[in-house]
Parts: structure tokens; sequence; C-alpha cells
């Protein structure tokens, strides 16, 4: 490893699954890494360009070798990996440790070393790795290990992100088997109800992540709207855009990699605004990564709640959620964070989603969120008398 620093806070970027599934080819890669730069995802802090599933041939090639399909990459995967990182980026691709990939496709079962070494000649800089199809006298932990140590020998500095769906207990023993981040969810729906349940799943779990090992929620659906090409995934309807900033305040807070999963080349104003509000993703990036914890509303504690998640400058970021379905109030008592008025500190209050700095306030702060809508603040701790 040459970087010391790989996966030191959670990673960003866009994978071609939630939208594209199958449908994927070189002009997409390119288009979407244009798209990336001139959209100004990448000076917001978006790094990666993932192909997922679907990319190869069904068979390998005579030597055992994983060959790029050529209809859909006509100049090969190392002229996709040189076109992302001349446009200043990053480039992911996807493999499973099973003997297929969950559509199919040729897997890296006991060919791990062999690929490991195939997707640095390409120029791969991040590998998501499946568990599809996975034999069932092998356990997972071994078989993510044995991919991990190929990566770490295989010559270049490749992320690992892990992809088992939260199986096997894998927050116990994923970070030591050497992944970034682990997938702790099963696959992600355009709807709020998949937003909610994923997000509620991972609610006792945030002891488990932290710098360097990231609990990953699954890609993100911000800005997709019943875009997908899938009907798993959700071809109509998806949600609002209030939806989406909840979406994606969740999973800030809760230290998940934000992989976009839209199109980005032709995303709304509201998707940009989303994606790109600097103040929710520095949450994100928070180089401590502390795993946040959970305030319950008292009288209404299932549908409203505050995560709050301490900062390495000493501030506190703060989520309020109503994933109710009605409007409802979240009263943040102070002392619930430790914070007691009789020392005499306030909270100083700036709304990361209008920008407005609210003031100065003792005791609690009391807000009324629309349904499924969430208010998050950077606060700081302030002498008041
Ligand atoms: C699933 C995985 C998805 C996507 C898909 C590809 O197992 O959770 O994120 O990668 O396989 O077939």
């Amino acid at each position: 490893m040459q970087n010391k620093y790989l996966g030191m806070t959670p990673p960003m970027g866009w994978n071609s699954w939630n939208t594209f599934t199958w449908n994927i080819n070189d002009a997409l890669i390119r288009e979407t890494a244009d798209a990336m730069v001139s959209s100004g995802l990448k000076d917001a802090g978006y790094e990666y360009v993932v192909i997922d599933d679907c990319w190869s041939l069904k068979q390998r090639d005579e030597n055992g070798n994983l060959v790029p399909d050529p209809e859909k990459f006509p100049h090969g995967m190392k002229a996709v990996a040189d076109y992302v990182h001349s446009k200043g980026l990053k480039f992911g691709m996807y493999s499973c440790d099973g003997t297929h990939t969950c559509a199919g496709y040729p897997g890296s079962f006991e060919h791990e070393f062999q690929d490991a070494a195939t997707f640095a000649s390409w120029g791969v800089d991040y590998l998501k790795y499946d568990n599809c199809y996975k034999p069932s006298h092998m356990d997972g932990e071994t078989l993510y290990r044995r991919m991990s140590l190929a990566l770490r020998n295989c010559g270049r500095d490749i992320m690992f992100s892990a992809c088992n769906w939260g199986h096997e207990d894998v927050h116990n023993w994923i970070q030591s088997a050497g992944a970034q981040l682990f997938r702790s969810t099963g696959d992600i729906q355009d709807s709020w109800e998949s937003i909610k349940t994923l997000a509620l799943s991972q609610l006792d779990k945030t002891q488990f992540s932290g710098p360097f090992c990231h609990n990953d929620i699954d890609m993100l659906v911000v800005g997709m709207h019943g875009g997908s090409n899938n009907e798993f995934i959700g071809k109509i309807g998806g949600c609002t855009d209030e939806e989406y900033r909840t979406h994606f305040s969740l999973w800030a807070i809760m230290n998940s990699p934000l992989m976009i999963g839209c199109d980005i080349r032709s995303m709304s104003d509201a998707t940009k605004e989303t994606l790109m509000n600097p103040d929710i993703i520095a949450i994100n990036q928070d180089i401590e990564c502390r795993g946040p914890y959970h305030i319950g509303q008292w009288n209404n504690p299932e549908a409203v709640f505050a995560l709050v998640k301490p900062m390495s400058d000493g501030t506190l970021a703060i989520g309020m959620f109503n994933l109710g379905d009605k409007r409802n109030e979240m009263s943040l008592q102070f002392w619930d964070m430790g914070i007691s008025s009789a020392a005499g500190i306030g909270l100083e209050m700036v709304n990361c989603w209008t920008h407005e700095n609210e003031g100065v306030f003792t005791e609690r702060y009391a807000g009324q969120i629309e349904p499924h809508g969430c208010l998050m603040f950077r606060a700081k701790p302030v002498k008041v008398r």
C-alpha cells in the first residue's frame, strides 16, 4: 500500500447500477465522467466512477482471464480507466466472491489473485465485491479476506468495497478482513419505504464503523425520480425532492459512503443542490468519522428522532428526522447531549439546508418537521453567561 489514507473517510462517487443495471457501455462511462466534472460534483468531493455488474462476457478467455464485453466496451477497460483518470477522477469496477456475479457473469471465486492482477493492469482504483453464488462450504469471511489479500498484493491501491448485504454479522469481522467499506443492507429501491427501512436497520450499528472502514447503507437514490431501467429498483414515481434531502442527510450523518445512483448527465437543480450541499458533505467527511448517537423524541420516538455526531472541531452535527407521515415536533433537550444550561453553555445553531445562523439556544431546540423531512444543523457550544 502506498496510500496510507485510502478510505480514511467514506468514499464519494457514482455507481452505474441503480439507474442503468445491465445497460452500460463505454460512452455512458465517459459521459458520466465528463458530467462529474462539468456539474461541479468533482469539486464537491465526488471522486469514484464505478461500473457495477454486467460489464464482462459470460465466459473467461482460454487463460481464465475476465474479458470485457466488446459490444459494451469496444476499446477495453484500460481505455475507459485512462479516460476517467484524465478527468482527475478514479475508476471502480465490480466482481463477486462466488462463482458468478448476481447477474450471472463470471465471479472471482478461486480466481482472486488473477482477477486482482487484471484489475490492477487496467488501472482500477476501487473494487465492489458482491456475494452471489458463493459456494455453501465457504464462509464469507475467508473469501473477503482472500480478495483483500489479493488486492493488497496487486501493486496498486485499490479500495475494497465489500458487499455481502450485512450477512454473517459482517460488521464484526470486515474491518480486520481489510475492506474500506462494507454493505450492511439489502438493495435499496427508489422509494421512501426503502430509504426509511435501510436507515432504521443501521441505527444500532454506528459503533462498528470508523476511519478506514465504513458502513455502506447502499448507493444513493437521490434524483432518480423513478428513472431506473430495472423494475425492482423503481421505474415509476420515486421520491420527492424533500425525501431525497432526508435520505442524503441520513446517509451523511450515519457516515455512509456517498455513491450517487442517478443519471448525473441530466440532474435537476434540486438534485444538484442536494448532492452538492457543502455543509452536509462536510458532516459526512469529518476525519474522525465518529458514529452518531440517537435521541428519540419522548412522545413519538419511533417516527421522530435526532442523530448527533461529534465533529473533530468540537462542534456537533445534529440531524432531526421525521420519518412519520404527519408533521411532527422534535424537541431536542440539550441535557440529552450532556449540555447543561446550569453550566452556562448554549448552542449556536447553523441550519445546513437554509444555511442560516438561527442564533444561540439554551436548554432545547424545538422545531416542526414536515412528514419525511429533516432539519440538519451544525451546532457550536458557546458560553452564554
Ligand atoms: C446485488 C448488489 C447490488 C448490485 C447487484 C448487481 O447483489 O447488492 O448493489 O451490485 O447485485 O447484480
